[in-house]
C-alpha cells in the first residue's frame, strides 16, 4: 500500500469540453479509486469517447477539473499528462502497419512515473499470442492481436491507469473472452480501468461500478452489486 491510497486515481469535476465551437462535454463528474475497473456506458454520441479524450487533453478546450493521482491535469498538455501515469488505447488501435507486432510494442517510451511498466517478457506470458506473432507484421496481426498488443503497448510504458475505449468492438467472442480475462488480470495486479463499452455483456461482470453517459454528462451511476435493479434503468436508457 502507498501513501496515496486515499487519493482517487482519478477525479472529474465539472468538466466541460468542446471541438472547436461544438460544445460536447457540459459538466462530467467522474471518480474512480485506485484498483478499480469502471465503465462508461452511453449511447452512441453521448460523449464517452470525448470523456476519454478530454481526460487526455485531446480535445479543444477543457474547464472544470481533473486530478490524476490529486494531480490536477486540466491545464497540462497531453505528454505531460500521460507521464501522470495514464495510458490512453483509443478506438482506432494505432498500430503501426509496417511495423513488427514487437516494434509496435518497443515504439512509446517508459512514462516518468517513477513505476516500472511490464517487461516484454511478463507481457508475453500474459499475451502468448503475441509472443508467437512478435515478428509479424502490424497489417498482419488479426483484429484482436491488434487489439491486445494496444493495450500491451500502454503497459510496457508504466501507465497504472487505463483509457480504454471499445476495445471489445468488432471482434469474435472467443477473441473477446481472452479480452475479459485481460481485463480481470490487470485487476487482479492492481491497475485502475477506465473502459467505454457498447457491449453490454462484455462489460457488466467485469466493473466495479458503472456510469452512464448522457448528452455530455453522467445521468447515473451505480456499482456491480446494484446491476440488477438498474436493468430497467439500463434498459431505458441504452435499449440493453
Ligand atoms: N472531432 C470532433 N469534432 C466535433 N464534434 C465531435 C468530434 N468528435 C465527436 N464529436 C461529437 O461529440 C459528441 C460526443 O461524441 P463521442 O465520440 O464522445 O461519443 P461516444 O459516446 O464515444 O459515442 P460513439 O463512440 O458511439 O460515437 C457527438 O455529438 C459527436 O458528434
Ligand atoms: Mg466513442
Amino acid at each position: 500500500m502507498n501513501s496515496k491510497t486515499n487519493t482517487p486515481a482519478l477525479e472529474i469535476k465539472q468538466l466541460k469540453a468542446w471541438y472547436g465551437e461544438s460544445h460536447v462535454l457540459h459538466g462530467m463528474d467522474l471518480i474512480v479509486q485506485p484498483g478499480e475497473v469502471v465503465t462508461l456506458l452511453g449511447r452512441n454520441g453521448a460523449g464517452r469517447t470525448s470523456t476519454l479524450r478530454a481526460i487526455m487533453g485531446l480535445t479543444g478546450a477543457r474547464k472544470g477539473s481533473i486530478r490524476i493521482n490529486g494531480v490536477e491535469a486540466i491545464g497540462l498538455p497531453t505528454h505531460r499528462i500521460a507521464h501522470l501515469g495514464v495510458g490512453y488505447c483509443p478506438e482506432e488501435r494505432g498500430i503501426f502497419s509496417s511495423l513488427s507486432c514487437e516494434e509496435n510494442l518497443m515504439l512509446p517510451p517508459p512514462l516518468k512515473t517513477g513505476m516500472s511498466g511490464m517487461s516484454v517478457e511478463e507481457i508475453y506470458a500474459m499475451f502468448p499470442n503475441l509472443a508467437e506473432r512478435r515478428h509479424s507484421q502490424g497489417t498482419r496481426l488479426s483484429g484482436g492481436e491488434q487489439q491486445m498488443l494496444a493495450v500491451a503497448r500502454i503497459l510496457r510504458t508504466g501507465a497504472r491507469l487505463l483509457l480504454l475505449d471499445e476495445i471489445s468492438e468488432g471482434l469474435a467472442p472467443v477473441i473477446v473472452q481472452a479480452l475479459a480475462r485481460m481485463i480481470t488480470m490487470l485487476r487482479e495486479k492492481g491497475y485502475t480501468v477506465v473502459m467505454v463499452e457498447q457491449n453490454f455483456r462484455f462489460a457488466a461482470p467485469l466493473a466495479d461500478r458503472f456510469y452512464v453517459v448522457e448528452h455530455g454528462s453522467v445521468v447515473e451511476r451505480f456499482a456491480a452489486a446494484e446491476l440488477q435493479e438498474k436493468m430497467p434503468v439500463l434498459n431505458e436508457l441504452l435499449g440493453v
